[in-house]
C-alpha cells in the first residue's frame, strides 16, 4: 500500500457516486478510481453468491490493476452480502470500508426509539441492519423495509416527478413505517431521492444518509494508517462494464464534465 494508490470505489451503478463525492470533497489530494457494474444491475435482485463473484473480481481489479490502497464498498447490498470476500480478494493489500458500519456507529449516538431501514431486497432480507444495530442498542425498534424499485428507478432517471413521486408514497405508506423517528437510506442510490422522501414525512422524520459519514471513515482510516495523500493530485476516473448514458449523465452531474470513462468488461475471459 502507498500513499500515491488511489482510493477504489465500487457500487452497481451510479448509486456509489454519492460516496465518491463525499470522499472527493473531504479529501481533495486523493485520486478516486470508480467502479459501476452497470452490466450486473440491480444487485439487491441477485444471488448472494453472484454479488459475491461480481465484489470480487472489481475489487481484484481495483488492487491490481490500478494498485488501490484502500477499497470503499459503496453499495449496501455488496456491503451486507460480500464483505467477506472483498477481504478476502483484496488479501491484506488495501484497506476495506463498507457502508454499513459507519451508519451503526452513528445511530449509536442518536437514541432513536424507532427506526426505520429501506433498502434493496438483498440488503433487507440479510437483515444486516436489525441485526448491528440490535447488537449494540438492543432497544431500539428497527424495522427494515424492501424498496426494490427505487435504485432502478433512480438509474432511469425517475426522480424529482409523478413517477417517483408514487413509487415512493407507494412504498413509505406502509403501516409499519407509522412512528418510525429516523430513516436509514440502506442503498447509496437513495441519497438522489432524499428531499422527497423527506417530504414524504413532512419533514418530521431524521432522513440518514451514509455517504459522508463512510468518507470521515475513509478519512480516519487513511490516517491512522499514515495513508492519506499529502501531494495535490486530486484526479478522478469511472470506470463502467457496460456503458449506460445514465451512468455518464450522472457521473458529470456529480464531477462536471470532461470526465474519463472506461467500459471495462472484467467477466468475459
Ligand atoms: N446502490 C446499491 C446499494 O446500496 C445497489 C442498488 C442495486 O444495484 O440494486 O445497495
Amino acid at each position: 500500500m502507498t500513499k500515491k494508490g488511489p482510493i477504489g470505489v465500487f457500487d452497481s451503478g451510479i448509486g456509489g457516486l454519492t460516496v465518491a463525492k463525499a470522499i472527493r470533497e473531504l479529501l481533495p489530494n486523493e485520486d478516486i478510481i470508480y467502479f459501476g457494474d452497470t452490466a450486473h444491475l440491480p444487485y439487491g435482485e441477485k444471488s448472494a453468491e453472484a454479488v459475491q463473484q461480481y465484489a470480487s473480481a472489481i475489487t481484484q481489479f481495483l488492487i491490481e490493476k490500478k494498485g488501490c490502497k484502500v477499497i470503499v464498498i459503496a453499495c449496501n447490498t455488496a456491503s451486507s452480502l460480500a464483505f467477506k470476500e472483498v477481504v478476502k480478494a483484496a488479501k491484506g493489500r488495501a484497506e476495506v470500508i463498507n457502508v454499513i458500519d459507519p451508519l451503526v456507529d452513528y445511530i449509536g449516538e442518536q437514541m432513536f426509539d424507532k427506526l426505520g431501514v429501506i433498502g434493496t431486497r438483498g440488503t433487507i432480507q440479510s437483515k444486516v441492519y436489525s441485526t448491528k444495530i440490535n447488537a449494540v442498542f438492543p432497544k431500539v425498534d428497527v424495522v427494515e423495509l424492501a424498496t426494490p424499485l427505487f435504485a432502478s428507478m433512480i438509474e432511469e432517471g425517475f426522480i424529482h416527478n409523478d413517477i417517483s413521486h408514487s413509487i415512493i408514497e407507494g412504498y413509505l405508506k406502509d403501516e409499519k413505517l407509522v412512528h418510525i423517528e429516523g430513516m436509514v437510506l440502506a442503498c447509496t442510490h437513495y441519497p438522489l431521492i432524499k428531499d422527497e422522501i423527506a417530504e414524504f414525512f413532512n419533514h418530521k422524520v431524521e432522513i440518514i444518509d451514509a455517504s459522508v459519514l463512510v468518507a470521515q471513515r475513509v478519512k480516519v482510516v487513511l490516517q491512522k494508517e499514515d495513508l492519506l495523500c499529502k501531494v495535490s493530485r486530486g484526479a478522478s476516473k469511472f470506470y463502467m462494464s457496460v456503458y449506460t448514458n445514465s451512468f455518464a449523465r450522472s457521473t458529470e452531474h456529480f464531477f462536471g464534465n470532461e470526465l474519463i470513462f472506461e467500459e471495462m468488461d472484467l467477466w468475459s475471459n
